[in-house]
């Protein structure tokens, strides 16, 4: 009778700790990214730092710095978790495998919630919106400043990876949403934008095509630039934060930082700033 009891006891105990154990997998499982986060005590954020006054390069106190409106998003969502930021700079063309790998925690990055993304990431609401812009020389203010269908048989520079190179082929070459996949002979893509504006300025390109704040924040610094008077909308809405498929405890967080500054007019101020630090 005693043994009898004591071998139940046990095997309630076997049951039990096997319930625990499966319970905090499941809580790891649900929580997974945001537990990792406090636990190393820093946010990873990947960003494409060539996009003023998104993410760019500035000299801060003699040192260069990532800064921007995205980075002081970032920030606020690290302050949020209690923890530090940590940046990645890189292509923007890499930035959604870097989420994949799990090299990077979230992107901002100026990013565009478009369908196809959607399949592979699950993006915040959204934070901010912009239509696009078209930078020409200003030598050529005349002949493609006041109607896109002027720049057809131009070459067009755009961002690898990014919308614009969508944008470039339907909305000026006239290629079918159907056929925007294919690469065009007449739209040039590279990996970072400076390096756009020099094909632009050495006349490589005739146009390139970005969000209206940042063709805005190239003009400033590049006199022999201008913009053109027509631009783009898209139907993917503005800019959000992106995180792996599934990280919901995560996701959450983020949108109630997301919330609170777009509420507050917090991430007005922030662009403002930003736009104050632009040297390029
Ligand atoms: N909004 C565009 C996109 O999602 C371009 C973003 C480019 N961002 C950057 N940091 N360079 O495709």
């Amino acid at each position: 009778m005693k043994k009898n009891a004591l071998a139940a006891l046990s095997a309630a105990l076997v049951v039990l700790s096997a319930l625990v154990i499966l319970g905090s997998c499941a809580k790891g499982a649900k929580d997974g990214k945001l537990d990792s986060i406090k636990k190393s005590g820093k946010l990873v954020l990947g960003t494409s730092a060539d996009y003023p006054p998104y993410e760019f390069h500035a000299q801060i106190d003699g040192k260069d710095a990532i800064v921007g409106f995205d980075v002081a998003i970032a920030e606020e969502i690290a302050k949020d978790l209690g923890v530090k930021l940590e940046i990645k700079d890189m292509d923007f063309d890499g930035l959604l495998a870097a989420l994949a790998s799990g090299n990077v925690d979230l992107v901002i990055a100026g990013m565009t919630p478009n369908e196809e993304r959607r399949q592979n990431v699950d993006f915040s609401d959204i934070y901010y919106y912009a239509e696009h812009g078209v930078m020409i020389r200003k030598a050529d203010a005349a002949k493609y400043g006041s109607d896109a269908a002027s720049l057809k048989d131009r070459m067009i520079g755009a961002q690898r990876g990014a919308i614009q190179v969508t944008l470039a082929k339907t909305r000026i070459k006239g290629v079918s949403d159907d056929d925007a996949e294919a690469p065009h002979a007449q739209v040039k893509e590279l990996g970072k934008l400076p390096d756009l504006v020099m094909e632009l300025k050495n006349s490589k390109i005739d146009a390139i095509v970005a969000e209206l704040p940042v063709a805005k924040a190239y003009l400033g610094a590049n006199g022999d630039l201008a913009l053109a008077s027509y631009t783009f909308k898209d139907d993917d809405g503005g800019s959000a934060v992106a995180v792996k498929k599934g990280e919901a405890a995560l996701l959450a967080k983020i949108n109630e930082t997301v919330a609170r500054l777009k509420s507050s007019g917090a991430i007005d101020g922030f662009v403002s700033a930003a736009s104050e630090l632009v040297e390029y």
